[in-house]
């Protein structure tokens, strides 16, 4: 398994934290930048994770921005992404089980270190349960292949 990270300069102190637990963890991770906390656009960065989560080249993201919003709302705009701003366990792990989340996103002005973490862990052990819940992600990805520009809506 591998973890693409990225962040703008807003999440940039918290996704060097999360990378270093990573790397603790024995989890491979790869660095999407930025690299420092001098200002830059979050689209920017976000959109290079949740390309290499879309692609396979790494199977899940972690995105952090100020408040989590803005590399959410990119991630969600790549086809196959579904990408969860969570700053709970509970959400983390049910983002996962239910709605088969690739990407979490986090605001480092949002959330304390150790609570990110925990937020972090209970996303990266979460399983997608499919069952009753498959259809329902199935209808995302009909949705997707309708209105982001695969083919054109039914008339
Ligand atoms: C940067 O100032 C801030 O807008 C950004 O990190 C994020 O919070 C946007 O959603």
């Amino acid at each position: 398994m591998k973890i693409a990270i990225a962040s703008d300069h807003g999440g940039f102190q918290l996704k060097t934290y999360i990378a270093t637990y990573l790397a603790e963890q024995g989890y491979a991770y790869e660095d999407f930048g930025t690299m420092s906390a001098e200002s830059v656009d979050y689209p920017d960065f976000a959109l290079l994770a949740a390309t290499a989560v879309a692609s396979g080249d790494c199977d899940l993201g972690i995105i952090c921005c100020g408040t989590g919003i803005g590399v959410s709302i990119v991630a969600n705009k790549v086809k196959g992404i579904r990408a969860a701003n969570c700053h709970d366990t509970f959400s983390a792990r049910l983002s996962r089980e239910h709605n088969d989340a690739n990407v979490l996103t986090l605001g480092e002005r949002v959330i304390g270190r150790g609570l990110a973490l925990e937020v972090v862990d209970a996303f990266l052990q979460g399983r997608y349960a499919s069952g009753r819940h498959a259809c329902r992600v199935e209808k995302i990805i009909e949705i997707e292949a309708t209105f982001c520009g695969e083919r054109k809506p039914a008339p």
